[in-house]
């Protein structure tokens, strides 16, 4: 079953190195995966240390069980990571060590074409990280308009031939050629755009695009990094790896914004008057795979590390 799948960590001593601060603290990885950045966080916690883990697929959650099992320190919730939000986790302010995202898709959600995200192996076109809920890439590609599919794969997949793609498609549902399987629409968008970019299946930006969009990735990832600030203590790290430029601009102008003074120009007192705390992060920076990590797993190629602390609490004046 699950054990034909493996995840190659990406980052592990780095990103580990980069959180762990305090052996006693809690901390969240809130991309399981195949546990490989739980495994080694929780072997640097003391008996007092906790790890709470967030997947929202149902078999990275199933993996978990295991180590749910044997380690009392451990524990793994199935839900989006977005709800790490203190009114939704119940976690109390302020009281979080560290917090690790590994964003993206894990290998055995790739490597399984059941799982509908294999431009290479055919299988359904679905692509849902949680197929709990919402509907697939197949399910909405029926219905969707051709703007709206051209923009998606414009905007999440930075495919300049998005128009022509979407056209086809859209040719293809009102012929009643189905769109049902993986390889049906990769071989559309081939014989759409003919030829590939040097080493890329030349649907690789379409399904990326589609991905981004039915599971709300920007969306989750902006969700969660908001959350962060409260739920981080003095101190607490983030680190976050990310895998494209959509996501690494967000995780780098969220760290910027939060690196920042508040401050409002109309009304310089405003942050005395008001009694708040100042949430600020201190940017610690950009690490990148070595090159024998790259050699080793291919898939790290694109990957960067941010990594920021949370400051102590701002000064507060009445
Ligand atoms: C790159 S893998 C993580 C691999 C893991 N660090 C390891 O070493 O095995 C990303 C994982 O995050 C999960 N994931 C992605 N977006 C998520 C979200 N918004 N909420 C919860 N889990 C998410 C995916 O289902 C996948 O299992």
């Amino acid at each position: 079953m699950d054990t034909q799948w493996t995840h190659t960590t990406v980052l592990l001593q780095e990103s580990i190195a980069a959180v762990l601060t305090d052996p006693n603290g809690t901390y969240i990885d809130a991309t399981y995966g195949r546990g490989g950045h739980s495994r080694l966080l929780l072997s640097g916690l003391s008996p007092t240390g906790r790890l709470i883990a967030f997947d929202r697929d149902a078999q990275a959650v199933a993996n978990a069980q295991a180590l749910v099992a044997t380690d009392p320190r451990f524990s793994i919730r199935h839900a989006a990571f977005s709800a790490m939000d203190a009114a939704q986790s119940g976690m109390p302010l302020g009281s979080i060590a560290g917090i690790l995202m590994d964003l993206g898709i894990s290998s055995p959600q790739v490597d399984d074409a059941v799982r509908g995200f294999s431009f290479m192996r055919d299988g359904p076109l679905d692509m849902r990280m949680d197929t709990r809920t919402g509907e697939s890439v197949a399910q909405w590609l029926s219905k969707a308009s051709e703007a709206t599919i051209a923009q998606v794969i414009h905007d999440y997949g930075e495919e300049r031939h998005a128009k022509a793609i979407a056209a086809a498609i859209v040719t293809a549902r009102t012929k009643k050629i189905p769109l049902t399987r993986t390889l049906e629409l990769a071989n559309l968008v081939a014989s759409t755009i003919h030829g590939r970019q040097a080493g890329q299946h030349p649907a690789t930006r379409t399904f990326q695009a589609f991905r981004i969009f039915i599971n709300d990735e920007l969306g989750e990832l902006e969700r969660a990094l908001a959350a962060t600030p409260q739920l981080l203590r003095s101190q607490g790290r983030l680190a976050v790896i990310s895998f494209h430029s959509l996501e690494d601009r967000r995780v780098k102008q969220f760290i910027a914004s939060h690196s920042k003074e508040v401050y409002d120009p109309r009304s310089p007192q405003s942050l005395m008057r008001s009694g708040d705390l100042q949430l600020k992060f201190k940017d610690l920076g950009r690490t990148k795979p070595s090159a024998a990590e790259i050699k080793a797993n291919p898939r790290s190629r694109s990957a960067v590390l941010r990594v920021a602390e949370r400051t102590a609490f701002g000064v507060s004046a009445t």
